[in-house]
């Protein structure tokens, strides 16, 4: 299974990240725009996992989850990797106490490199995916629109197996941690 690690967004998050990307659909019309149920954030992509491996994966994240109930967090800027004039992600921010998500994602990492996941090489910084443009282009006037500081407080981690499906991949929830026996 094609998994990653994830914080869920609640849906007025989403229905505003949604409202921004359909403004902002006319003027860049080569974006492959990302669909209103798939908007996430992600923390730690891991590839192609054996199914049996998925409880030794729960119980590793289970204790990061834990910690990041409760954490709040707010919508932010819109902005792009690897920079405006070549975009290639087109990008809301989640801001929340300085570090607080930063450290989520350092621990998620941290307790999957055991197990043989290694960590991501580039810094990390909390964006939920709008758009990727396969050409990079300049994007400086898709980051002007506000966007509505909504704020809201992560209920803990998602585990998602990711279907590769056209016209967009399939997201499926895998696990919720922490489960409610925790
Ligand atoms: P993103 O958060 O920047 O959009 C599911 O594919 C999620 O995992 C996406 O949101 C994606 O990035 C992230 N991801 C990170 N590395 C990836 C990779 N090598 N292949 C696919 N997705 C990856």
């Amino acid at each position: 299974m094609r998994l990653f690690v994830a914080v869920e967004l609640p849906d007025e998050i989403k229905d505003e990240l949604d409202r921004l990307a359909a403004s902002l659909r006319g003027a860049a019309p080569h974006a492959k725009w990302v669909p209103r149920d798939n908007f996430h954030l992600t923390l730690s992509f891991l590839g192609e996992v054996a199914e049996e491996r998925l409880s030794e994966l729960e119980d590793a994240i289970a204790p990061v989850a834990s910690a990041a109930r409760g954490i709040r967090a707010r919508l932010g800027a819109i902005g792009a990797f690897p920079s405006p004039r070549r975009g290639r992600v087109l990008w809301a921010a989640l801001d929340a106490e300085p570090g607080r998500l930063e450290e989520v994602a350092a621990k998620t990492a941290e307790a999957l490199e055991p197990l043989g996941f290694p960590p991501e090489t580039r810094p990390w910084t909390a964006h939920v995916t709008l758009a990727r443009f396969r050409v990079p282009e300049p994007v400086s006037s898709l980051l002007e629109p506000p966007v509505a500081p909504l704020a809201f407080e992560l209920e803990g981690l998602t585990i998602f197996r990711s279907r590769l499906a056209r016209p967009a991949p399939r997201y499926e929830v895998v696990s919720r941690l922490p489960s409610r026996r925790d």
